[in-house]
């Protein structure tokens, strides 16, 4: 790279131009702001993380109202959202500020670092927008950004390929408007660097990009190695009583949607009856297999084959663990997507 093209200023030049500022949590970027909007957004589109970061915001303005809310409701609000350790996270993260550091968030990178659910990137969103530090960031807009600009081959998925890329994001750090330097590299990558499809032609980085230069920038940065995922198969049970409530129960907390409300599920080969009569002396009326469902994990595929089950209840109390539910009232759980949809259509 000739040392006349300086990066950086290229960069700013282009936000001033063409950035994003009207985004909701840039109105007013303190670090709770910024915190919640970049894990909302670390799995999840702008155009969805917006609705839920205002709600969200609406019912836990700040650190303490977080800390004090009961897990559940977190996960109700954010329901829909997806990868839930971000929730619990996010939850415990605001107790250990509570705890730990008087309610206010800790502006060093160790001590984000040290935080459930910050990790080296997000710590430098914190540190460069809300506290105007200098670090650099990585997430995958950045990544793409950067390896492209550099030719840095290979999947970042690789230690070494991003220890590269961290030391180059280093390298290009400016002296001032880290904030807007940091926004401008993530919104270079959301609207013009994409992964497909590249609007080379109106990058300010174009001249001296040498993805572009070698004639394949959508070649960087490598692709994962793909390996076929798994299926796995399950059984749900919508169990709904006389009074057309459903039973739900709450997922243990470890695991697949740990902590949110699900239908009873059981093994492919565990048999419905028995099931039934064994643990809640229930007696069933009727039973209906129902059209089956697939959700997509990152590591697999999950196979859902739901039964309806129309029940009679005879002297089985809510517990805390399972309870019925009027389906209007589901809604106000922390529900996976799948039950959530399943709900919406079933209660249509
Ligand atoms: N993705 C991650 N952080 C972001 C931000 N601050 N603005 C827009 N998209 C983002």
């Amino acid at each position: 790279m000739p040392t006349t093209f300086d990066f950086s200023q290229a960069l700013l030049d282009w936000y001033d131009l063409y950035g994003r500022k009207d985004l909701p949590w840039q109105q007013e970027p303190t670090p709770y702001h910024v915190w919640l909007s970049e894990i909302m957004l670390q799995q999840t589109q702008v155009s969805t993380v917006i609705d839920y970061y205002q709600r969200f915001l609406g019912r836990f303005p700040d650190i303490q109202a977080l800390a004090k809310a009961p897990q559940d409701e977190v996960l109700a609000y954010w329901s829909g959202l997806g990868y839930y350790a971000r929730a619990r996270n996010l939850h415990k993260t605001a107790r250990i500020i509570v705890e730990d550091y008087d309610g206010d968030m800790p502006a060093s990178l160790e001590a984000l670092t040290g935080l459930p659910g910050i990790g080296r990137s997000t710590a430098g969103a914190i540190l460069t927008l809300a506290f105007h530090q200098c670090y650099p960031i990585l997430d995958g807009n950045v990544k793409r950004v950067l390896a492209r600009f550099f030719a840095i081959e290979g999947w970042p998925g690789i230690k070494q390929v991003e220890n590269q890329l961290w030391l180059r994001a280093e390298s290009l750090l400016p002296k001032q408007r880290i904030a807007n330097y940091i926004q401008a590299q993530m919104d270079l990558g959301a609207t013009l660097c994409t992964r497909t499809k590249p609007d080379c032609p109106h990058c300010p980085l174009q001249t001296q990009c040498q993805a572009y230069i070698l004639g394949q920038p959508e070649a960087y940065p490598g692709k994962k190695p793909r390996k076929a995922i798994p299926v796995r198969h399950t059984q749900w049970l919508i169990m709904q009583n006389e009074l057309g409530e459903v039973l739900l129960e709450q997922r243990p907390s470890q695991g697949i949607w740990g902590g949110l409300w699900s239908f009873p599920e059981i093994s492919p080969d565990e048999d419905i009856s028995s099931y039934c009569g064994r643990y809640r002396q229930i007696e069933i009326q009727s039973s209906t297999a129902l059209a089956s469902l697939q959700h997509v994990f990152t590591h697999f595929r999950l196979n859902i084959q739901p039964t309806l089950l129309r029940c009679r209840v005879s002297g089985v109390a809510d517990k805390d663990q399972s309870k019925w539910y009027r389906i209007e009232d589901t809604f106000k759980l922390g529900l996976p997507a799948p039950v959530k949809s399943f709900l919406k259509s079933f209660n249509e």
